[in-house]
């Protein structure tokens, strides 16, 4: 369609039409117009895969790493190749929009979403956020880049207010959003739940129009994060064109009414309808109007994808006397310990969360790859933040009432007591007002301390043989659970005996709230895990050649909607690896977290490998790693500091998590590395870090001039020879100081990167290359990104703590762009 013909069909339209293509139909589609010819769009999550339109257990989808994985691979080829699979896969569930990439600083390590987002580093973030987009819209799906800007931390993230510097909010916070515009041109843009310097993201006018659209030349659609529209007016003349979810809370009438009143000029509305408009022309709904059924297609190419991206950002923290790779080909007795080797952590929580088409273990993959070993394995101590789901059958009986009175409407029998009912209820319930009884059977396996915990978006109660035992009904209050929809979690413990058997009747209403139509019901069971579990893990370890240990956080801790509460792996994972050590010193440390924790067992422990959450292909792309069919090619995308007490903001609550509604971004442009070397505290793992199977020699610099002029492009070449017996992955890594300047500045900045793959003996040559803006900063008074003339450092390294070469250059005036 021409721009005329979007003209000529917006001038067809009446007002109330117009409207209505500015607020979702439903949870995730647009509003069709049959009368035009109008057709609807469907949307789906994003970003390590395409859930579709249930928001759990619906048809099954591929499953992808985790964002930060993602960015461990320093691949943009790699990362650009997954983003087309994720477009192919968008399109299977009947989708033309993927939400995703999350693209929002680790400003925090406690940040819930920290696992979703890429790095610390906007460089490094932006890179994988060009590649993803790049990759996506190739398959001609609109990727929707999130979240606009400043939520970097989940703490009251519906009303928080990040209050940024100017300067950091131009280096940092906004560059992957400016370069996915500008160098990748993404078609959608989802605006922050949170607000900026006090005013709501969606209304937020001098971000979204004046930087977002005028200074940077985005011409596509802009819509709210769910529910996370405030004004019918500001909204609109912000330039944020579609609020969703449907139904309205305040567009609708509510925005004809603004029009009708003066208040809101009609050509806001149309500007609005035609980005709409436009992006369904972009993603070919007018030519194909049709939305089709979801399917579950479980494609062999993605497969072998996530794999390959699973051992590509598995990073090998430490490997001392080269405890690793573990060889294959031995016969060995191999003690596995953790619960994350039988139950395969693929994924981190909240929106994120896809029905992956399967889910590999590691003991499984461990057991196929290693057919001469023999293995033990003891689950040694928990990981959960809530009592774990069960996988076990329950029955439902729905009511269209608050109160279980009335028929019973429909039954289900589910496969697993979670349920979470989001814009989407069983066939017969309305949607509105409905209300549940579940029945289920718990059988103690093990004698013990037993705990029994509901966490529910509605009031729910819990009975156990007909005594009442759980009451998350009479004293039901929002919490920081499900989105914040949830309320806090309530256990009950009793003590069991093997065998003895728990008739379980849960309750549910959706009366809590109606705000939103998001219901949610989980009901936790389980043996408490404890120093006899730990006992039986180091018993086996002391009589096995080799212990590998599992632990790791989980989709509970690293979620959406609320922050961890602590760096420290959870329960008594600390001391069950430290015991195994003790116990054996061939201990292998397998971490799977989204986020950093601290390791102080690490000088007792020879190996350690952070895995993330590397997907459906989870168990094979660590059994390809530890037994190295594969190269361990991850980096870290985020500084791991030794405490919690040397991030950023730690303790001053004004900066994290935020006092009376704001959290003031006072450490201005120093985050992650940059925060550690201002303050030259020593760290963990600098970022940028990880270990490879071989070893590599780095030649001599080409192409340092003596001093450049403003305007220049600089590009280094480096030469790289493998030196080791084996293929394997460096990432050459460049970055840039500045050493004098008018404005306080890193020490060093990430500007530009290359990653080399050499077979054993094989050289190869990284290519850098730095733009004037790899030197400037963004002067605030004037407006304008300048490179100050002067000396400059350039440092090329394997990490951000150390270099094997440092040049310095001059420029010889000063630039501004
Ligand atoms: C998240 C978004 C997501 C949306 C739809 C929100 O809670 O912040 O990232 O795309 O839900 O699920």
């Amino acid at each position: 369609m021409t721009a005329h013909a979007l003209d000529a069909l917006l001038d067809s339209m009446t007002l109330e039409e117009q409207v209505a293509l500015l607020t979702g139909a439903d949870f995730w589609s647009t509003v069709p117009i049959p009368r035009l010819g109008v057709p609807a769009v469907k949307v789906s999550d994003g970003p390590n895969g395409a859930r579709g339109g249930i928001f759990k257990d619906g048809p099954s989808t591929a499953c992808f790493p985790a964002g930060i994985a993602l960015a461990a691979t320093w691949n943009p080829a790699l990362i650009q190749q997954t983003g087309a699979a994720l477009g192919e896969e968008t399109k299977i569930k009947g989708a033309r929009v993927l939400l995703a990439p999350t693209v929002n600083l680790q400003r925090t390590t406690l940040n819930g979403r920290n696992f979703e987002c890429h790095s610390e580093d906007p460089w490094l973030s932006s890179e994988m956020a060009v590649a993803y987009v790049r990759g996506v819209q190739g398959t001609g799906v609109a990727a929707t880049i999130k979240h606009f800007v400043g939520n970097e931390s989940e703490y009251q993230r519906m009303s928080m207010s990040s209050d940024i510097p100017e300067r950091a909010l131009r280096e940092l916070y906004l560059l992957p959003f400016e370069r996915a515009v500008k160098e990748a041109g993404v078609w959608a843009v989802m605006t922050a739940y949170n607000r900026i310097d006090g005013t709501f993201a969606a209304d937020h006018r001098r971000l979204v129009n004046d930087v977002l659209r005028e200074e940077w030349g985005f011409d596509g659609l802009v819509m709210t994060d769910w529910f996370a529209s405030h004004d019918t007016v500001q909204g609109v003349l912000a330039g944020t064109d579609l609020e969703m979810p449907g139904t309205t809370r305040e567009r609708g009438q509510k925005l004809v009414d603004a029009v009708n009143d003066g208040r809101l000029p009609a050509q806001a509305v149309r500007d609005c309808a035609r980005r709409v408009l436009l992006l369904m022309q972009r993603v070919g709904s007018f030519a194909d109007p049709v939305i089709p059924a979801e399917r579950a297609d479980d494609v062999p190419a993605h497969r072998q994808l996530i794999r390959t991206l699973g051992a590509e950002g598995a990073v090998l923290l430490k490997n001392n006397q080269n405890t690793l790779p573990l060889a294959a080909d031995t016969s060995r007795r191999v003690a596995v310990i953790g619960l994350p080797a039988v139950v395969p952590q693929i994924m981190g929580g909240g929106s994120a969360t896809v029905n992956a088409h399967y889910r590999v273990a590691p003991l499984d993959a461990l057991r196929s790859q290693w057919p001469n070993a023999t293995f033990t394995h003891h689950a040694g101590a928990s990981i959960h933040r809530w009592v774990p789901v069960l996988r076990t059958p329950m029955q439902l009986e729905f009511f269209n009432s608050a109160d279980l009175s009335g028929p019973v409407v429909c039954t289900q029998t589910v496969d697993n007591t979670e349920q979470i009912w989001a814009g989407h209820v069983p066939e017969g319930v309305q949607p509105g007002t409905f209300s549940v009884r579940a029945t289920l059977r718990f059988v103690a396996t093990q004698a013990g301390a037993h705990q029994f915990s509901l966490i529910s978006a509605g009031l729910s109660r819990a009975s156990i043989n007909g005594t009442p035992v759980i009451d998350a009904w009479s004293t039901w209050s929002r919490g920081e659970t499900y989105f914040t929809f949830g309320c806090e979690e309530v256990i009950h413990t009793r003590q069991l005996q093997a065998g003895e058997v728990c008739n379980i009747t849960l309750e549910y209403s959706s009366a809590a709230f109606e705000e939103v139509n998001f219901r949610a019901l989980r009901f936790g069971a389980g043996r408490v895990l404890d120093a006899s579990d730990i006992a039986a893990a180091v018993e086996a370890a002391r009589t096995a050649d080799v212990a590998v240990v599992f632990a790791g956080l989980n989709a509970e801790w690293d979620n959406e909607g609320l922050d961890r509460v602590s760096m420290t792996l959870p329960h008594h994972q600390n001391t069950l690896i430290a015991q195994v050590a003790a116990a054996n010193p061939r201990t292998v440390v397998v971490l799977q977290t989204g986020s950093p924790v601290t390791t102080p067992w690490l000088d007792n422990v020879p190996a350690v490998l952070q895995a993330w959450y590397p997907g459906q292909e989870c168990g094979n792309a660590i059994a390809d790693v530890l037994l190295g069919a594969a190269e361990p090619g991850g980096r870290l995308p985020q500084t791991w500091p030794l405490r919690l007490e040397d991030t950023v903001a730690f303790g001053d609550p004004a900066q994290y998590p935020g006092v009376d509604g704001h959290v003031r971004y006072g450490e201005d442009v120093f985050i992650g590395y940059r925060h550690y070397q201002q303050k030259q505290l020593a760290v963990q793992f600098p970022f940028g870090h990880g270990l490879s199977y071989t070893s590599f020699d780095y030649g001599p610099v080409r192409g340092v001039p003596a001093s450049f002029g403003p305007g220049d492009t600089i590009t280094l070449e480096v030469d790289v020879r493998n030196t080791g017996k084996r293929a394997g992955q460096t990432v050459v890594q460049l970055y840039v100081s500045d050493a004098e300047a008018s404005v306080a500045r890193p020490a060093r900045e990430l500007k530009a990167f290359a990653k080399l793959h050499l077979e054993a003996g094989a050289s190869g040559t990284a290519k850098l290359t730095l733009p004037m803006r790899a030197f400037a900063f963004y002067d605030v008074e004037k407006k304008r990104w300048t490179a100050e003339a002067g000396s400059f450092g350039l440092h090329l390294g394997t990490t951000a703590d150390d270099a094997f070469a440092n040049h310095s250059v001059v420029l010889t005036g000063d630039w501004h762009g």
